[in-house]
This record gives structure tokens, sequence and C-alpha cells, in this order.
């Protein structure tokens, strides 16, 4: 059984989508193990403590300086050991170092189809800001490896989603988000589970079942 520790920064929706994949079996072979907030008052707390999953607070704020909290960061990793850590709206960016150690064991949910709207910047509404003020007509959402360039690693699934013209950028995250993330999140963490991803190339493959 994997071990899934899922990082969090908000409102935990892609958490609650892995717990209750989890929970139906659409996820074999992983369970969530820890979950780490770096938001104190991050309603994905309340979401995990619900499913008697263990969480733990790092709460960015509180530490004076980033690397403050990235060392705390590694360290609460290495102690759990996790096969996969899923950033699941995990608004800080991770160190060269962390993602070194835990080369290809990290996956990210990005809520644009990668290469557009990413990178340093780009996180949670000003993804959707930006697709609207561009205008495109398609945007997505993106589930990829994590290395250390930001929403640079090796793509893993992805999902189009239409932008329609009355949108505000809450109602185009809230589509995002039902459409794509909530589904290519948990498939992805189910490959990686089964043992179905590999890397080659900075590319990634699928094997057949
Ligand atoms: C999601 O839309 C996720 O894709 C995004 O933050 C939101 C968190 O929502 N992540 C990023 O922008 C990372 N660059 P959630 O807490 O309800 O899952």
């Amino acid at each position: 059984m994997n071990k899934i520790a899922v990082l969090v920064s908000g409102t935990g929706t892609n958490l609650k989508a892995l717990i209750e994949a989890i929970k139906n079996n659409e996820i074999k072979n992983g369970k969530i193990s820890l979950v780490i907030s770096s938001n104190k008052n991050a309603k994905a707390i309340t979401i995990a403590k619900e499913a008697n999953i263990n969480t733990m607070v790092l709460d960015r704020k509180s530490f004076k300086l980033a690397h403050e909290f990235e060392e705390a960061l590694f360290l609460a990793l290495k102690e759990e050991e996790p096969n996969l850590i899923v950033m699941a709206g995990f608004l800080c960016i991770i160190p060269k170092k962390i993602t070194d150690h835990f080369k290809n064991k990290i996956i990210n949910i990005h809520p644009s189809l990668i290469p557009a709207f990413c990178g340093e910047g780009f996180y949670g509404l000003k993804v959707h800001e930006a697709v609207l003020k561009k205008g495109v007509k398609i945007t997505g959402a993106t589930v990829h490896f994590v290395n250390e360039i930001a929403d640079g690693g090796p793509i893993i699934l992805q999902k189009s989603v239409e932008v329609k013209q009355t949108d505000s950028p809450e109602i185009l995250q809230k589509r995002v988000m039902e459409q794509a993330e909530w589904v290519i999140l948990k498939k992805a963490v189910n490959y990686i589970c089964l043992n179905r991803i590999y890397v080659k190339n900075n590319k990634t493959f699928i094997t057949e079942e």
C-alpha cells in the first residue's frame, strides 16, 4: 500500500476528491497518511480531520524566513517517508532540496493547460484572471511531476475546459475544478499507485494495465 502525503493551503476540494476516490476504490493501492497545511486556517485541515487523517500545520506566515519553512517541510516529509507527495492546492514553491530528494515522487495539480498560464505568480484565481484577460477560448488543468522549475516538471495528465464569454474568474475556477482538476488528479494518483507511470527524457508514459 502506497503512503501518500498531501500538501494543502486552502479550501481542500482536491484533497476531498482524493479522499472520496480512495473510498470508492477509484484509487487502488494508496492511502493518505498525512496532510500538511501551510495555512493554519485552511478548510482542508477540517476535511482531513473529518476523514480521520493525521494533520500537521506548518503555517508559512509564522516562519520568518522561507528557508526555515522549507527546512521544516523537508524534515516532516523525510520523517513520514511517503511513496507519493501530492500538492493539492499547495500555494508555496518547493525548494530543489526537496524535489531532488523526492525525485518523481511529488506531483502537483495546476489550474491551466501547461505551458500556458503557469510558473511563478500563477496560482489559484490569478490563473483564471490571466486566462480571461488574454481571451483564450480553451483552458483546463494539468497534473505534473514537480521538479526545481515552477510548473516545469514532466506532464502526467491534462484535460481541457471551455471558457465562456460570460465567465468571471470564480465561475471559471469552479468549472475547471469540477470538469478537470478533480477528475485528472485522482486518475494520476491511481496510475502512480499502480506503478503505471514512468518518466523518460522528461516525458511521462503510461503503461497498459
Ligand atoms: C486549485 O484550483 C489548484 O489547482 C490551485 O489552487 C486551487 C486549490 O483549491 N493550485 C495552484 O494554483 C498551484 N499553482 P483546493 O484547495 O480547493 O484544492
